[in-house]
């Protein structure tokens, strides 16, 4: 069998159709533009790409983005003042911080600042907590992009075995609790596993978020089985994923790329949810 490659960049150019329209209709009814406010800080250059993306597509969807560009010896309390005020701010619907953060700034003290109603990252422990308890409202943008992905290709997710590589906070954990929210039976990988190949191997969905290239074999897919390849690394200056691609998508019956494949849905789902933010103010 040889994949169907999922277009990532497709379903999410039309996802953000779609909020175009739902943000022009609303303009129409009086409600003004959503805003996102954007924190990049230091001079990371894989963070200005991610953060020039999320800017363009604010552009394209009618999103007003607000940046503001950090020094990398800013002080953590000049973040959270930050962050305080923007909480403050009626006119700003969605808080983002770029990370990785400078070591002085302490990653989890900025996500639990942010107020969880402008948490467009889906990463306060309010918003993990109401996912994990069935009741999701600002969703992780990664893990929330690849249900909406499997679901524009009606997938029927119920049932299916789908195993986990990766417990990261911000992909790996939501992303094992969005497949639970869909009744899969779910398997969760980390760094200690014994046997990834068995776990891997049993899946009918296999969503790989290491950051390891190659950390999945393409023999390991089951016949038949969907791949979604989370992972971005940076080899010879060329992006690939987590899995081995040129084997994998020949038992694979979807498999996404990198690039083109998930980083699109992220960006798409961040939109929907800086207007989701907007309807919660
Ligand atoms: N760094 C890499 N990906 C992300 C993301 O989705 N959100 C934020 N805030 N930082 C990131």
């Amino acid at each position: 069998m040889t994949a169907k490659i999922i277009d990532g960049k497709k379903i999410a150019s039309d996802l953000l159709l779609d909020i175009k329209k739902e943000i022009s209709d609303r303009e129409n009814d009086g409600i003004r533009k959503p805003c996102l406010a954007v924190i990049l800080i230091g001079d990371n250059p894989a963070s200005e790409v991610y953060v020039r993306n999320k800017k363009i597509a604010c552009e394209k969807v009618g999103i007003k983005s607000i940046s503001i560009d950090l020094k990398n010896d800013v002080s953590e309390n000049e973040v959270l003042t930050l962050v305080n005020k923007l909480n403050n701010d009626p006119e700003v619907d969605g808080i983002l911080v770029q990370s990785p953060l400078p070591k002085q700034v302490n990653e989890d003290l900025v996500i639990d600042a942010i107020s969880p109603l402008k948490d467009v990252d889906g990463f306060h422990p309010t918003n993990i907590g109401l996912l994990a308890i069935k009741k999701p409202r600002l969703r992780s943008c990664t893990p929330y992009g690849v249900i909406k992905m499997l679901k524009t290709l009606n997938i029927n997710l119920a049932g299916m075995r789908a195993t986990v590589v990766g417990a990261s906070n911000n992909v790996g954990r939501p992303m094992a609790l969005e497949l639970l929210l869909e009744n899969c039976t779910v398997t969760i990988c980390n760094s200690k596993t014994v046997d990834l190949q068995t776990k891997v191997g049993q899946a009918e969905l296999v969503v790989v978020a290491a950051g390891i290239k190659n950390i999945v074999m393409g023999e390991w897919i089951k016949q038949g089985a969907i791949v979604i390849d989370i992972g971005i690394n940076r080899v010879d200056g060329k992006l690939v994923g987590d899995v081995e691609f040129s084997v994998a998508k020949e038992k694979a019956s979807y498999i996404t790329p990198v690039p083109g494949g998930v980083g699109p849905m992220t960006v798409a789902t961040l939109m929907e949810n800086t207007l989701l933010a907007q309807k919660l103010s």
